[in-house]
């Protein structure tokens, strides 16, 4: 019988520059509403992607046509060339990982148990052993265990291993929620809001562990609505405005984009002239802001 040894990971094996995930003309309707719409995305090995857009603008939702939550109306996801199974559980077998905008961890377990709740897709093969029990099961959940900690001690939450997920504070439970991703051993990790709730130093905490998460050859999809955290860290950036993929490109040509700043000044995008007008003058006015202060560290574009 084989046990698994707790060690397969869907990060190993990626090819530099190779396209990690593929989503193409993907779709989302709730009856009347359009929530998602024809939206094409990859993601390449080595990459670090923003997502960002206004609030309802459908970033969580086309999350959840990426994971298997939901099956989008339209359109397909691959994952490393693969078509994506319609089920979350085999989504992340095959190597996605995510955390949620609302976090969501098991309250009353220790932030160990959360870790090893998060490796069950990478011991599944175990269940017999488990069952019975034997020395290969003992092994194994050792291994398990030690490769918990690991991922504990990686986003510096070890010394809080038997500490309850619910008295940690926000910003370590969003952290804990990263290592639990982590434990499934994805090959692309995605991130709803992953700073939200925590404090600037935090904030900059979460930025430095996401770098090495991408250096560990990890992938990463990031939606934030923090500009300055988007901009620092991602490779390339999309956005999204009512459903529709408006512009896609690198953080300075996306954050000059005067649709991109008026949707988020939350001019109207019609062609209503007046606003439109409006609209010009608040995003040069902007654009000069973004200019001054953008300088040296980027201290703009809340
Ligand atoms: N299960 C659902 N049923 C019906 N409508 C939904 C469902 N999920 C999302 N929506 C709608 O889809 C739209 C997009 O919502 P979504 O949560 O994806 O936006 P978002 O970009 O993540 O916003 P935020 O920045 O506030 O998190 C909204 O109008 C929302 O009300
Ligand atoms: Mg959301």
């Amino acid at each position: 019988m084989t046990t698994d040894t707790t060690t397969k990971s869907a990060a190993s094996g990626a090819t530099p520059g190779e396209t990690v995930l593929d989503a193409r003309g993907v779709t989302m309707r709730f009856g009347g509403l359009t929530a998602v719409s024809d939206v094409d995305l990859t993601v390449n090995s080595g990459e670090i992607v923003g997502l960002i857009g206004p609030n309802g603008a459908g970033k969580t939702t086309f999350f959840n046509c990426l994971t298997g939550l939901y099956i989008p109306t339209e359109g397909e996801v691959r994952y490393k060339n693969q078509v994506l199974p319609p089920k979350s559980f085999k989504v992340t077998a095959a190597g996605i990982a995510r955390t949620f905008q609302n976090i969501r961890l098991f309250a009353n377990m220790t932030v160990l148990e959360n870790v090893l709740v998060g490796r069950h897709t990478r011991t599944r093969e175990g269940l017999w052993s488990a069952l019975l029990r034997g020395p290969g099961f003992h092994k194994a959940e050792a291994a398990s265990r030690a490769r918990a900690m690991e991922l504990l001690e990686f986003v510096g939450l070890a010394a809080k291993a038997d500490h309850l997920a619910r008295n940690l504070p926000y910003g370590e439970q969003r952290k804990l929620e990263i290592a639990r991703a982590l434990a499934s051993e994805p090959g692309l990790l995605l991130l709803d809001e992953p700073t939200a709730g925590m404090n600037p130093q935090e904030t900059r905490a979460a930025e430095e562990l996401i770098f090495a998460i991408r250096d560990r050859g990890i992938a990463v999809l990031v939606i934030e609505h923090d500009m300055r955290f988007i901009m620092n860290l991602c490779d390339r950036v999309a956005v999204l405005v009512q459903g529709k993929k408006l512009i896609e490109g690198d953080a300075a040509t996306v954050q000059r984009d005067e649709r991109v700043i008026a949707a988020y000044l939350g001019e109207p995008l019609a062609n209503d002239p007046g606003a439109e007008e409006a609209a010009e003058v608040e995003a040069a006015e902007a654009a000069a802001e973004a200019t001054t202060d953008a300088a040296p560290g980027k201290e703009n574009d809340r």
